[in-house]
């Protein structure tokens, strides 16, 4: 077969990015950027300043990724854009971007699930890897276990019931003083922490499930540094920082193998902001090595929001001819597996 080339268009969040890739796997532009230094003032993503950001960003970004990769718009076989899940206004620039440019140059549009692009970073990190695995998503807005059964075939088996766990560590930095966002600072500083040194809970449901709960792990640090400050006993921000981090990585680590006993599965793709946490790498690959589970994950530049990974998803859809209409609109609760 052919070939393809994937011109791919990511703006769910803060960071602008165009890619092209070839075949869902070769990078040959992954162009981002990144609005962090803007958003970091005001602790948190401003989802107004994100979406005028993008809008400056995007044309110069995009002409970028062609020129980077060597190609024109010529070259390319179809346009990918992520139109969900995330901020509206944000979804909303790339998404226009890509319709305007797949109308002007005649080429198919093909609308991609951010999420799942997010998994498809695995793809381009490991050049043989097919469905089935378990995929682990840990981004700053979701927390899924997900059993990818096939290309494009995903079943849900775990998520969070409340905070996503790259939203519970840019809460716990936040209040640690250590600003946005948050969990590559706390990734840093846990390594100087004892993470045994204070025992934050770990949220456990009565009933058969492998869903999530991040918000009472969450709520016990601010306790803790509020007890402290309240009673002016200084506190080993290191310490808290690995105990929280051992805590999220406990939670993930139990409920994905779990998942690979009960689907009798032995690959775990980890994915999304989080994947790129040393310590959740270790404690799973600590953990597969004992039960023979395979351990996958992307660099860490295909870990965050990226266009490359909407490429390799958007390939996988062109190859089943699952092209969209103009008329595609931006859909900020889109569901992994929905359309
Ligand atoms: O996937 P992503 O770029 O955006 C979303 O789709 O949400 O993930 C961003 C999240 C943020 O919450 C950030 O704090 C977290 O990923 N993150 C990390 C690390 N690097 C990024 N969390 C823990 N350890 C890291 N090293
Ligand atoms: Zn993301």
């Amino acid at each position: 077969m052919k070939s393809k080339l994937i011109l791919a268009i990511e703006s769910s969040c803060d960071e602008t990015s165009a890619a092209v890739v070839k075949d869902g796997r070769e990078v040959f532009s992954n162009i981002i950027a990144s609005q962090i230094d803007t958003h970091t003032k005001f602790g948190g993503v401003v989802p107004e300043i994100a979406s005028r950001m993008h809008i400056e960003a995007i044309d110069a970004v995009v002409k970028e990724a062609l020129n980077v990769a060597h190609v024109t718009l010529d070259d390319i076989d179809a346009i990918g854009v992520t139109y969900g899940p995330g901020l509206v206004g944000a979804l909303l620039v790339g998404l226009e971007y890509a319709k305007g440019l797949a109308f002007a140059a005649k080429k198919p549009l093909i609308g991609v699930n951010h999420i799942e692009g997010h998994i498809c970073a695995n793809y381009i990190e490991h050049k043989e890897l097919e469905p089935p695995f378990v995929s682990l998503v840990v981004s700053g807005g979701h927390t899924y276990i997900v059993h990818v059964k096939e290309h494009g075939a995903y079943e849900v088996l775990g998520q969070t019931r409340d905070d996503a766990a790259g939203e519970a560590f840019d809460k716990v930095a936040r209040a640690l003083g250590l600003g946005y966002p948050g969990g590559p600072k706390i990734d840093k500083l846990a390594k100087e922490g004892n993470p045994e040194a204070i025992a934050f809970p770990r949220a456990k449901f009565h009933e058969d499930t492998l869903d999530f709960s991040f918000s009472g792990v969450k709520s016990a640090v601010l306790n803790y540094l509020n007890k402290s400050s309240m009673q002016n006993i200084e506190v080993n921000k290191a310490d808290v920082a690995a105990s929280f981090q051992r805590a999220i990585t406990d939670v993930l680590r139990d409920n994905v193998f779990l998942t690979c006993e009960n689907k009798n599965l032995k690959k775990i793709a980890i994915a999304g902001g989080v994947a790129s946490n040393s310590a959740l790498r270790k404690v799973l690959m600590d953990e597969g090595d004992k039960r023979g589970i395979e351990i996958l994950f992307p660099e860490s530049i295909l870990c965050t929001d990226n266009a490359a990974m909407i490429g390799s998803a958007a390939y996988f859809e062109l190859l089943k001819n699952n092209i969209y209409d103009l008329a595609l609109n931006a859909k900020p609760n889109l569901k992994l597996g929905e359309r």
